[in-house]
């Protein structure tokens, strides 16, 4: 434990590759102790983007240079286009210019594209940077930063290229999210109600009371709402680290929503977080349909989402109308998929998802008329 701001550390277990987030207010102010527990030299380099850069980096740089730290830097444009082969080959090239070694650290700090990106090109330079995370969206707080997915989307789909590639530590500053936008805390939020719609109705209650404090930026909610995400999800991934079972639950809303997602063109008209909350509604939906679920659960989610402002459906994010076939041609690519068949994460109801490779397509195309802008 550092000599530092209060703060919460859940751990991550996985052997001799276990990690700490530590989450807190005020920890980028210390990021040198924390980081003098893992990083194996004083050399770093520190990858984000332009917004996050204006915001935080010259606060993180100071501290590690004051603290005798040799710090380069890369600054990338914002958005999903970043998160792409032509961005890796960029990254790597500059990261094998700036004459890196083996012990050199890659500091991801930033939102979700960030973190896949910086890890993804940790994961591969010299066959593996060390690498630490430090998330600056609630979405990365509470999901991409923990668990040590790492990927680049190409024209076939999202994440499609990448690795597991675990960090060495994830330093979750929650004063970083004061300058997150409204919209990208709500599409954070998203995943924060996952974890209740998994496998813990008590923590979907505590979303219904408390949610809307996490959206406004009460401090104390937020750090509850990251701290019990971080547990949710370290626990699944100590379970499952390479998704072979049960980490598969995690992607709940995500065979839908990465879809919407990729139609969309992975355009800022609708945010990652975004698709998969309606991605969520559907897999609940769908569950209701199939009669797996009943439809008091369905239409209390699609309350709480209503109530918190994330999208109930997706008029006005295309220009055309969506058909079917659109988004079961990007279904198609999912990686969950298994000897051609899709998989759902479906719901017996609150807190009770399970994998489905069964369902009958007629249901899907008939609910995906139902639901498409
Ligand atoms: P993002 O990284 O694009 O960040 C959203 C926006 O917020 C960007 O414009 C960014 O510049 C800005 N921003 C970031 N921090 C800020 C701050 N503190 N103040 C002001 N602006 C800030 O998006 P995201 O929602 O963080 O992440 C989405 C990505 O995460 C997707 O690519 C998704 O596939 C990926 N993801 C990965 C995993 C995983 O397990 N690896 C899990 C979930 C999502
Ligand atoms: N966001 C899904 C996972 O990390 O497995």
């Amino acid at each position: 434990m550092i000599d530092g701001p209060a703060s919460t550390e859940v751990t991550v277990d996985l052997g001799e590759r276990s990690y700490n987030i530590v989450i807190g207010a005020g920890l980028i102010a210390h990021a040198d102790d924390y980081l003098a527990a893992v990083a194996p030299s004083r050399r770093v380099i520190i990858v984000t983007d332009e917004n996050v850069a204006v915001l935080w980096l010259e606060k993180l740089k100071t501290v590690l240079s004051r603290a005798n730290y040799h710090v380069l830097t890369r600054v990338l444009t914002p958005g999903e286009q970043t998160k792409s082969l032509d961005q890796i080959a960029a990254l790597t090239d500059w990261i094998l210019e700036s004459g890196v070694d083996r012990k050199t650290t890659v500091i991801a700090l930033g939102g979700g594209v960030i973190g896949d990106l910086a890890g993804f090109a940790a994961a591969i330079t010299l066959r593996g940077l060390p690498f630490v995370q430090i998330p600056t969206t609630l979405l990365a707080q509470v999901d991409s930063s923990v668990g040590g997915k790492t990927a680049v989307d190409t024209r076939h789909g999202k994440n499609l290229i990448g690795a597991f590639y675990q960090p060495h530590l994830v330093l979750a500053d929650t004063d970083t999210l004061s300058t997150l936008p409204a919209r990208q805390v709500a599409a954070g939020y998203a995943e924060v109600i996952k974890y209740g719609l998994i496998n813990d109705l008590g923590f979907f209650e505590w979303c219904e009371a408390h949610g809307r404090m996490v959206l406004d930026g009460d401090p104390i909610a937020t750090r509850h709402a990251v701290e019990m995400s971080c547990r949710a999800k370290a626990d699944i991934v100590a379970q499952d680290e390479k998704e072979s079972d049960r980490r598969a639950l995690l992607n709940l809303g995500h065979t839908f929503g990465h879809a919407f997602e990729a139609e969309a063109g992975f355009h800022d008209l609708l945010l990652h977080g975004e698709s998969i909350a309606f991605g969520t509604l559907c897999a609940f939906e769908l569950s209701r349909r199939l009669e797996l679920c009943s439809s008091q659960d369905a239409e209390r989610v699609r309350s709480h989402f209503y109530k918190v402002g994330l999208p109930t459906n997706l008029n006005g994010i295309a220009e055309r109308h969506w058909t079917p076939d659109m988004i079961l041609a990007h279904m198609r690519k999912d990686k969950k998929n298994e000897d051609g068949n899709l998989t759902f994460i479906l719901v017996h109801g609150i807190g009770q998802a399970y994998v489905n490779r069964n369902v009958p397509i007629d249901t899907l195309r008939e609910l995906l008329w139902d639901m498409l802008p």
